[in-house]
């Protein structure tokens, strides 16, 4: 499986390679709105692409891995190297520093020493995630490996610190575009939930526009159901995968139940 240059929680990491095989074999621009991780765009590596999120220190991150990933993996050697010497007090010290600039180097720190290395962010946009103690963090030497695989997946990637129909409006006739949105009309912890009925007026929208759409959909998440359903003439085939990433649902009567996501092509 790709490893991951920033941990993002709802990765499609598990499923990137079956979702790849539902892509036309040509397209203009490929667009993702809601990168996340990235795990599709590396999975793909287009030629062109234009991707975006809503997480403004998210996307500073991703420009600093596609200009300047060896200044990235220094940054993020020094950071290490102090929290071996100095222990926890380094990692917090660097947490209310990203808290106070967003510096995208802070974060590619936090985001692989903290519990879990799940970046998580209060209603107030903080980083508040804690250091997890029985862990060292990657090896600065393995990151930047990573780090700069990345880099050259992502040279020819325009990346926008915007919302969904903001990074796809240029996006016309022949382009593509992978969706996979967070929860619906939902508050919490995930990043800018978002809404039902405007998000269903975007997907006609691309049908009116002749843009390619693939849409991830699973309607389950964390240990809630938010099935909602995608009315059928937005789209033309739906698509059950096999998702073994679901830690929940898992067990009914004693036995295993698989976990399927949705995804909705309009072509
Ligand atoms: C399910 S995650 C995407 C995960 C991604 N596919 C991956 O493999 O890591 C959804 C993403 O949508 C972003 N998001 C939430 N609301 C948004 C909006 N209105 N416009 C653009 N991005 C948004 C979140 O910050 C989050 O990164």
């Amino acid at each position: 499986m790709i490893k991951p240059v920033i941990k993002w929680s709802g990765s499609k990491r598990s499923q990137s390679a079956k979702i790849k095989s539902f892509f036309p074999n040509t397209y203009g621009t490929y667009y993702e709105p809601f990168l996340g991780g990235g795990a599709m765009l590396y999975a793909i590596t287009p030629e062109k692409s234009v991707c975006g999120d809503i997480c403004k220190p998210l996307i500073d991150l991703w420009i600093e891995i596609r200009n300047n990933p060896e200044k990235l993996a220094d940054s993020y050697r020094h950071r290490w190297n102090r929290l071996q010497k100095e222990g926890y007090t380094a990692y917090y010290s660097i947490r209310d520093e990203f808290n106070k600039n967003r510096s995208p180097y802070d974060l590619l720190f936090l985001s692989r020493t903290c519990v879990n290395g799940l970046i998580r962010f209060n209603d107030k946009g903080e980083f508040n995630n804690s250091l997890h103690y029985s862990r060292p963090g990657i090896k600065p030497d393995t990151l930047q490996e990573i780090i700069i695989d990345w880099s050259n997946h992502v040279q020819n990637t325009e990346f926008m610190a915007t919302d969904y129909f903001t990074t796809t409006s240029t996006a016309k006739k022949g382009d593509v575009v992978y969706l996979d949105p967070p929860y619906f009309h939902t508050k919490g912890r995930y990043f800018g939930a978002i809404d039902y009925n405007r998000f269903l007026e975007y997907l006609e929208d691309l049908n009116s526009r002749g843009v390619k759409y693939l849409l991830s959909f699973d309607g389950v998440r964390g240990n809630e159901d938010f099935t909602v359903e995608i009315p059928s003439n937005l789209y033309k085939r739906h698509k059950l995968l096999p998702s073994g990433t679901s830690t929940f649902k898992k067990v009914i009567d004693k036995q295993t139940e698989e976990v399927f996501e949705s995804l909705y092509l309009n072509y």
